[in-house]
């Protein structure tokens, strides 16, 4: 799996699917928002759609717009209906705590046969529950985690052997990319999964050495071709 671009624009899917480097794409309602989709679900819908069938197989998380406990249920039933490769994205409580949202979870994946990415979650603890719960994906926030003053790191590793040694089926996504050296840290303290900002990607390829190193190969073409 490895790299997930988190973005709602079409356009930067196609430009990274393209390259080979991307296993699949997260969304949330904040990033569609920035990405200038509007029109609620319906808006959501139709864009979503255009980036799920672009992509498939591979996943692309889309995540409910409610917290109303008797609704969410149901919308996470149609955005999962949308297209055979959308996995539905639940926080993990609400936000004044609530508890409901573990129970739906669980029940989405083994009543509803719904993939769920559980979301906003800031601990190895909160993950772990999820994972308990049958999520397909656990989003640990580790940006806003190390943002808190706790170390991701820390989190993943303890997560990564927690699911490994009670044999969950979870894969962990380490979210909230703010730098490029998060990437590879990431990933190799155990998760599975980094879903990563396009412009840290562009990051991760160019390097100034290589500029120069490549500008030489090309300067010195042009003199060897000059000469017979
Ligand atoms: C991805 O699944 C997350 O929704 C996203 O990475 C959150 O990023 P943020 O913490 O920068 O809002």
């Amino acid at each position: 799996m490895a790299i997930f671009l988190d973005t709602g624009k079409i356009e930067e899917v196609k430009k990274y699917h393209a390259m080979g480097i991307i296993r699949g794409v997260t969304t949330n309602p904040t990033i569609l928002l920035k990405d200038g989709i509007t029109g609620g679900l319906e808006g959501v819908k139709k864009h979503t759609i255009e980036i799920a069938q672009f992509i498939k197989p591979y996943p692309l998380s889309v995540e409910v717009t409610t917290n109303d406990f008797s609704k969410m249920i149901e919308e996470a039933k149609a955005i999962a209906d949308w297209e055979e490769n959308i996995n539905v994205k639940i926080t993990i409580h609400g936000p004044n705590g609530e508890l409901d949202n573990l129970s739906i979870i669980h029940a989405l994946e083994t009543k509803h046969d719904v993939r769920v990415n559980v979301t906003a979650m800031m601990s190895a603890q909160q993950c772990f529950l999820a994972a308990m719960a049958g999520a397909s994906y656990v989003s640990l926030f580790c940006g806003r985690v190390n943002n808190m003053g706790y170390n991701s790191v820390e989190e993943l590793e303890k997560l990564r052997n927690l699911l490994d040694d009670f044999d969950l089926k979870a894969q962990i996504i380490a979210a909230s990319t703010r730098e490029i050296l998060n990437v590879v840290e990431w990933l190799d303290a155990g998760a599975h999964i980094v879903t990563v900002l396009p412009l840290f990607l562009n990051g991760m390829i160019v390097h100034p050495y290589t500029k120069e190193t490549v500008q030489m190969f090309l300067d010195d073409a042009a003199k060897g071709a000059n000469v017979s």
